[in-house]
């Protein structure tokens, strides 16, 4: 039996050629990966995306995580799901915002939630997370799309987890935590972006940063988070881990994520935060 606490990576947005089998996964955490992304733009060839009022199409690295891989590494892990999320910064590296443009509250919405169940059904998906960095609409435009989109997937989908990936600049916590007060009741997970925070977050500062979006998301299951691959400047991996088993420490720890499987892939030091942040949650 796993332990209820959650061990989360985003994998597909950076086309390094990452597969789920390249990942280690510790068989007493619930592992959920978390495809990079489901953006609501229409790729072209010949020019820049667009955006399609809610219609959200696969811009992961669908090559090498198929359908058919997803079901085999599931078969693999009986404690693993995938999720899908949603939005991030730029399409697929055109360099163009995904942003969150809707024509209105209904059509985004009917749009989001056919487009998105098709796709659940199609991959098999087990949860959804909100990832918007761009807005084109107002706070409450968005509070009520992504409120409206999740409560209809719950309900199409009960079982599905569901998320949102805030992180600290003030324009874009003023929309997740509307977004929070209005509709904390179909949202499983704050996926806070920790590593957006500088090279000198020691374990205190991290620990007061923790406390302080627990606060700005009151009775959030807030999950701690760091980066591979390049942090310049950043919140290093080994204080991304340093942090955690602090507020493990501290009985304060509902999961942690990683951003990302594709520049793990790439590091030197291979999977080796993968395996080190799960023993930490396995540990719980
Ligand atoms: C995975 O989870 C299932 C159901 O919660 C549990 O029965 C099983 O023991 C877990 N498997 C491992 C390897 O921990
Ligand atoms: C996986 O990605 C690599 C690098 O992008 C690519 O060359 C390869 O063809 C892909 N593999 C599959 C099975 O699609
Ligand atoms: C993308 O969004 C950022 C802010 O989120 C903005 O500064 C930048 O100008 C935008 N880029 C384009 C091409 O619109």
């Amino acid at each position: 039996m796993t332990n209820g606490y959650v061990f989360r990576e985003y994998i597909g947005a950076q086309f390094t050629g990452v597969q789920f089998s390249d990942v280690p996964v510790n068989a007493g955490v619930s592992f959920h990966f978390i495809l990079a992304f489901a953006i609501d733009y229409l790729a072209s060839q010949s020019s820049p995306p667009t955006p399609t009022n809610g219609v959200f199409s696969p811009f992961w690295d669908t090559d090498n995580l198929s359908a058919a891989a997803m079901s085999a590494t599931k078969a693999a892990h009986p404690n693993l799901s995938i999720m899908v999320a949603l939005g991030g910064d730029t399409v697929q590296n055109t360099g163009v915002n995904a942003t969150f443009a809707p024509s209105s509250v209904d059509s985004w919405v009917a749009n989001a939630v056919s487009s998105l169940s098709v796709m659940i059904n199609q991959y098999g998906l087990d949860g959804v997370d909100v990832d918007y960095e761009h807005f084109g609409a107002d706070v409450d435009t968005f509070v009520e799309c992504i409120g409206r989109l999740l409560t209809q997937l719950k309900a199409i989908f009960p079982n599905i987890a569901t998320s949102i990936a805030p992180f600290e600049r003030p324009e874009i916590q003023e929309y997740y935590q509307a977004l929070w007060s209005k509709y904390s009741n179909v949202i499983d997970y704050v996926n806070f972006q920790f590593y957006g925070y500088g090279a000198n977050t020691n374990v205190d500062y991290y620990v007061k940063f923790y406390n302080d979006q627990q606060a700005n998301y009151p009775g959030a299951k807030v999950l701690a988070s760091f980066k591979t691959g390049d942090v310049t400047g950043l919140l290093s991996p080994e204080q991304g881990i340093s942090a955690a088993m602090e507020l493990q420490r501290q009985d304060k720890l509902p999961g942690l994520f990683i951003f990302s499987a594709d520049s793990s892939k790439l590091e030197s030091y291979g999977f080796e935060y993968e395996t080190r942040a799960q023993v930490i949650i396995a540990n719980h």
